[in-house]
């Protein structure tokens, strides 16, 4: 089969690989019918991930259809439509039990990272109970697409590590597609300012559709000062890091104002400076997460309703032949305007 092949920093190759086998009696192999890319895929292209060997097949996001199943599976059927999580768990371990699915001790995001993802045409899911979910007839497949990852990711390790609450003022640093799904979601309990911050007037506009009340080109290296401007001088009760930069959490550090809470989502493959100097006083927390997928059910019910439009976050779609081109495209955001980037089989 045909997959995109991570070849260490700056590398990656569309390669012929053998099919995978199930290997576990809880696995399921699942043929590829729409996969993406991620912020972090290109966090380990920069080489920011020590656990993603080079020969690693990337990807931790798609649907598909049920190939072949292990013997102890029993919620997926050959041939069902499924929705891959990035996050795959054993639903039985001590993580697990604490709702930590992200820390499965034989699990967690391993996808794409520790064992072959799903930018390819088939693809092993281990544990298939626990980590697939079923698609219903009807519904919008690229939609659920976006629930792999960024939209649960938004919620977990933005809104709802930072308080989010009725009333309060919001930032979000980094308005790529895991910021806009913490606009998205953050919403559901209607703060009163939601203050999107980036480099790049393409991606802020959008914002400003997906329901920012302002936005702040930080270019200038001015961002802070603004965000106090509109917050009477007091700064944000919730400021989201969705970069993964040194700078971004930084300006995060800047922004928060006393009782308030630093959720950090950004994958950092770097050292970043805490400021207790300045914050030892202001009755701050820091909050940091993998995304645990433990509000994905949630997040179907919410998309089924038609609360939320994660189909508006895709902006590009490409056959899995121009993968590659894919990469270039979502890589290059700025001038592409790329958001989230659709490869079909
Ligand atoms: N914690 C988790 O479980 C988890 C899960 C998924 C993704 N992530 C991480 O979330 C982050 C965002 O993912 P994404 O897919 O949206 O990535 P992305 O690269 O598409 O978006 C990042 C955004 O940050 C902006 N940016 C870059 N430098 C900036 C700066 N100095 N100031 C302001 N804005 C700046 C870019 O213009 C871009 O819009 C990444 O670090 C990704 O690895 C974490
Ligand atoms: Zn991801
Ligand atoms: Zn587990």
């Amino acid at each position: 089969m045909k997959a995109l092949v991570y070849g260490g920093p700056g590398k990656m190759s569309v390669e012929q690989k053998p099919k995978p086998q199930i290997k576990a009696p809880t696995d399921a192999i699942v043929m590829v019918t729409k996969t993406t890319i991620c912020g972090t895929d290109l966090h380990i292209l920069k080489g920011d991930l020590a656990t993603c060997p080079p020969g690693r097949i990337l990807g931790h996001e798609g649907v598909g259809i049920i190939d072949s199943i292990g013997d102890n599976v029993t919620t997926f059927h050959v041939g069902d439509r499924v929705l891959i999580s990035c996050v795959s768990f054993c639903g039985k371990c001590y993580y697990c039990r604490r709702n930590m699915y992200s820390h499965c001790t034989t699990g967690g995001w391993i996808l794409g990272n520790e064992i072959d993802g799903t930018q390819a045409e088939f693809v092993r899911i281990p544990y298939a109970d626990t980590s697939l979910y079923p698609i219903e007839k009807g519904a919008d497949e690229e939609a659920l697409v976006m629930l792999s990852d960024i939209l649960p990711t938004g919620f977990e390790c933005g809104v709802l590590n930072g308080r989010v609450a009725p009333g309060s003022n919001v930032a979000i640093v980094g308005s790529g597609p895991v910021g806009l799904a913490a606009l998205l979601t953050a919403q559901f309990y209607s703060p009163a300012q939601l203050i999107m911050i980036d480099l790049d007037d393409n991606r802020l506009d959008v914002a400003k559709k997906f329901g920012a009340t302002a936005t702040v080109n930080s270019t200038d290296g001015k961002a802070a000062e603004a965000v106090m401007k509109m917050t009477g001088g007091r700064g944000v009760d919730t400021a989201i890091e969705a970069v993964g930069i040194a700078s971004t959490f930084e300006l995060c550090e800047t922004l928060i104002a006393p009782g308030g809470t630093i959720a950090n989502i950004g994958v950092h493959g770097k050292k970043v400076e805490l400021h207790l100097e300045r914050l030892w006083d202001r009755n701050i927390t820091i909050t940091t997460r993998l995304v645990d997928t433990a509000s994905t059910p949630m997040l179907l019910e919410v998309l089924r309703s038609h609360r939320i439009d994660p189909k508006q976050l895709i902006t590009h779609r490409f056959s899995f032949e121009h993968i590659l081109e894919a990469y270039d495209t979502f890589g290059h955001a700025a001038e592409t305007k790329a958001l989230k980037v659709i490869i079909e089989a």
